[in-house]
């Protein structure tokens, strides 16, 4: 995939597994309904690593939180995952109901080379979020090695995700691989030009995301409802529309940073606008400067799209996070849709990388049939978000000390 030639952290071509204990942290942190998995794309990710283990003689214990339980409860018990996760990997697992003591004690020695074990819920030991020490020496009294295949947790400095890095000889899974490879290829190395296409309602929840990009991005465009809090700055009307009027200096200063790094900021000039937020409202385009006091923007309009489309195929790398609509309310999700399939498009030509993150970015990409298509679609949520403000993430910096 890669112009990434040498990496800085460890991965499984770098060990022997055979008839070695290896803990590894993945996410199985799920949407679930009525007991069923609805979303499966984690398990799928990690299924390689654990298989791989499996298959080449490891113990292998499985690590992972679900929800954010208060303590111990049913509902976020990890025996449900152990059916899907045997399912995948066609092989029995073992569950340990235990997080650490004797129970997983006993239940690791059972293990004979090419097992697997999946432990409960982490955050049922206090221990696990507050990084105690205590509980990483616990589980590392059990492993030889550690594996962490879980990004979308890096940005959680606990037991299980950086604790136990500094115990354990550790290597990045296959998963945690291929997502730091294309991250760096995203933003660490990038081919240029870069585009990132930034949406979602707020700004608010943006600023360091925002601010961090300038200075890596050529081409930032911002859709979403966030781009009216930036219209509105400019003295732009902008009706009923969602907008934080009080972050107009803060968009203003955002706007100063992108023009003294060099960076190109780019905000609809048209729009689709309704006076009811609806499915198939009433809904017409108009130019950026025309909205009427009763109406509101709900998605970027034609001549954006095409802008966009433009700019895009102008580009040699893309980051994306965020909707450029109301995409989940028909028929505002068409500039969001049309622009997926455009990179779609390019990317599976070979003109573009593509590398996207965030729930609700990877929901409207679903929704588009673009998923796929992309160079990388991260799962994580919070995590991706935190590596697009610039931040260190835990987990992935105690793989690389
Ligand atoms: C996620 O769903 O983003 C990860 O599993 C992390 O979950 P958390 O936000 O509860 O730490």
């Amino acid at each position: 995939m890669t112009n990434v030639t040498k990496r800085d952290f460890r991965t499984l071509d770098d060990v022997d597994v055979q008839a070695k204990r290896v803990l590894i942290r993945v996410d199985l942190n799920m949407p679930m309904e009525n007991g069923i998995v609805v979303d499966a794309t984690r398990l799928e990710r990690v299924a390689p690593s654990l298989a791989e283990l499996s298959s080449r003689g490891a113990r292998v214990i499985i690590l992972s939180h679900f929800g954010r339980p208060k303590g111990p409860n049913a509902k976020d018990s990890l025996a449900q995952m152990t059916g899907p996760v045997s399912a995948i990997l066609s092989k029995p697992v073992a569950f340990c109901a235990s997080v650490c003591g004797p129970d997983l004690d006993q239940a690791v020695a059972r293990l004979a080379p090419g097992d697997l074990l999946l432990v409960e819920n982490t955050r049922f030991d206090p221990r696990e979020e507050a990084n105690d020490p205590s509980l990483a020496a616990a589980w590392a009294g059990n492993g030889d090695l550690y594996v962490n295949d879980a990004f979308s947790t890096a940005h959680r400095a606990h037991a299980s995700t950086e604790g136990l890095a500094h115990l354990l000889p550790s290597y990045a899974g296959r998963a945690m691989q291929a997502e730091l490879d294309a991250l760096d290829l995203a933003l660490g190395n990038p081919a240029r030009p870069v585009i990132a296409l930034v949406g979602g309602s707020k700004v608010a929840s943006k600023i360091d995301l925002l601010n961090n990009l300038v200075t890596k991005v050529d081409i930032l465009v911002i859709g979403g409802g966030m781009a009216n809090t930036f219209l509105a700055a400019q003295g732009k009307a902008v009706g009923k529309s969602l907008c934080e009027r009080d972050l107009g200096p803060l968009a203003r200063s955002i706007l100063v940073a992108a023009e003294r790094a060099g960076c190109r900021v780019v905000l609809p000039t048209d729009a689709v606008v309704a006076k009811e937020f609806r499915a198939n409202a009433d809904a017409r385009t108009i130019g950026i400067d025309l909205v009427p006091d009763d109406a509101m923007i709900l998605d970027v309009g034609s001549n954006t799209i095409a802008d966009i489309a433009g700019l895009i195929e102008g580009a040699k790398t893309l980051v994306w996070n965020g909707p450029l609509g109301a995409f989940e309310t028909p028929p505002f999700d068409l500039g969001t849709v049309s622009v997926a399939r455009h990179v779609a498009m390019l990317t599976r030509a070979g003109r573009l990388k593509s590398v996207a993150g965030g729930g609700d970015t990877m929901a409207a990409l679903n929704q588009s049939g673009a998923a796929d298509a992309l160079t990388y679609l991260s799962t994580a949520g919070g995590a991706f978000l935190e590596w697009l403000e610039g931040k260190p993430l835990p987990g992935v910096a105690a793989l690389k000390s």
